[in-house]
């Protein structure tokens, strides 16, 4: 349960101003806390007062340190807590702070009043300080309400659909496009035609046309970064067949470009998926292998990669390898027939069947166990059912390839695996996604199934390599 703590004056006024809608009942049903402290409860002058003047001079009153600090220890009791102050004079709150934050287990919120708060407080116990925009309130309540509803519908369980939190502005560097309910015409004004028409490709191109147009118009910045990646995405395309997993996941917005070197044909990338705390690399020599080398972030899980020397560079020490595999990809628009009917997104209720068969029976923080439940949790698995009896299912990973298709030996022959891909496939494309996937080097029935379903195969092979776990000694 993710704790939030609320250092103010106005504790009435963040109670209020979350206790209502989806924060509250999240707060209501136990998945998060919300903690408002009074500061002045922490004062020692006999008349409450927690403000004075700044030295030098100036306009107005500063809040003093010795309540803010003792208001701090009395909720953290010296533990080691994110905290933030909500300031003007911060670094810009983005959505991406917003993904950090909801990491965390528990966060303060400092929230400022008067001029400000006394500098060596801030320098005791503040570890971010961030603005909500250029323009000052007259206190940094409503700052830090902004914050914590942003963070709060990122933690699993306060959105009631699971998956709508990955797919709305910012996920692609392009705001949102316009959408449309009934009735079909309203004061004389129609939906457009194309969301009535049921072909989600054509939905799908037009929803992207209509983002573009709005960011280049309303967010010319966001729109540069865009193009950026676009360009990159164009290079990419030269051999799509080995580099298709790099530009997915950068036109689903997924990747930081952390590194890139183009000579004629050839190309160095490095890319970072935050969320799934995967890189993607491909490198022209040992040299620009070493440079990316030092760039891959810390928390890095796995490495995707198609050079036997970066492969060999990378496994000395940190990384271990994972397996070999061929990448294959379905560059058909149309969507494949799905022969098996009984197919569906999972949900929470079958996490147990797919953990039988996907987990090896490991329990705990950062098992296939752990991880399979969040898949079903963002509402990327899929199962076949006979007759209502589960029996097999499919998925898409976190980086956003397919993949982790099953179905037990007693049903296998019947087509259900190439219904369960088929499907997974389908529901990429309706979101206008290229469908690629990682099969094992020797895994050669797959590969005679991708074949079938009309996927290609890349050229270069590929390695997955993991972090070697940190031995308890
Ligand atoms: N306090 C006052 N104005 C603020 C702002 N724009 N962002 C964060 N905190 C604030």
């Amino acid at each position: 349960m993710t704790r939030f703590h609320i250092l103010t004056l106005f504790p009435d006024m963040v109670e209020q101003g979350l206790s209502a809608s989806i924060i509250g009942r999240a707060a209501e049903k136990g998945i998060l806390f919300l903690h408002p402290v009074d500061i002045r409860e922490y004062t020692r002058d006999k008349h409450r007062k927690v403000d004075d003047y700044p030295y030098g001079g100036g306009a107005g009153m500063l809040m003093q340190a010795q309540p803010v600090y003792d208001a701090h220890r009395a909720v953290t009791g010296g533990r080691q807590v994110r905290t933030i102050y909500v300031t003007p004079q911060g670094v810009p709150f983005t959505q991406r702070m917003a993904e950090e934050f909801a990491k965390e287990e528990e966060l303060v919120f400092l929230c400022g009043h008067y001029e400000g708060i006394d500098e060596r407080v801030l320098e005791k116990v503040v570890t971010d300080q961030v603005s909500i925009g250029d323009y000052v309130l007259t206190g940094g309540e409503l700052a830090a309400m902004v914050m914590i509803d942003a963070v709060a519908r990122l933690i699993p369980g306060v959105l009631g659909n699971e998956s709508s939190a990955g797919e709305e502005s910012f996920y692609n560097d392009l705001l949102e496009y316009p959408q449309y309910s009934r009735p079909e015409e309203w004061q004389g004004m129609r939906v457009p035609k194309v969301l009535l028409s049921g072909n989600h490709r054509q939905v799908a191109a037009w929803r992207l046309e209509q983002s573009r147009q709005r960011t280049a118009k309303r967010r010319p910045d966001l729109y540069e970064k865009y193009q950026e990646r676009q360009d990159l995405i164009q290079r990419l395309s030269k051999e799509k067949r080995n580099h298709i997993h790099m530009m997915e996941s950068l036109s689903r917005g997924r990747a930081d470009v952390l590194y890139t070197d183009f000579r004629g044909r050839d190309t160095a990338v490095l890319l970072y998926d935050r969320k799934a705390r995967i890189c993607m690399m491909t490198a022209l020599d040992r040299e620009t292998g070493e440079r990316m080398t030092e760039l891959i972030p810390e928390d890095t899980q796995m490495i995707l990669l198609s050079e036997p020397f970066l492969r060999d560079m990378l496994t000395r020490e940190k990384y271990v390898l994972f397996g070999e595999f061929s990448q294959v990809l379905y560059t058909k628009r149309e969507p494949l027939p799905v022969k098996h009917k009984e197919i569906r997104q999972l949900s929470m209720d079958d996490s147990a069947y797919v953990c039988k068969w996907y987990g090896y029976g490991q329990e705990g923080p950062g098992t296939d166990q752990e991880y399979v439940r969040e898949r079903i949790q963002a509402g990327a698995m899929y199962g076949a059912f006979l007759e209502g009896r589960q029996v097999g299912f499919a998925g898409m990973h976190d980086e956003g390839s397919l993949g982790m298709l099953f179905v037990e030996d007693a049903f296998r022959g019947r087509g259900i695996g190439a219904s369960l891909e088929a499907w997974a496939v389908n529901r990429m494309l309706e979101k206008g996604w290229v469908p690629y996937g990682h099969v094992a080097a020797q895994n050669t029935a797959s590969m005679r199934l991708q074949e079938k379903l009309g996927f290609y195969k890349a050229e270069k092979s590929f390695w997955w390599l993991e972090k070697v776990l940190a031995k308890d000694t």
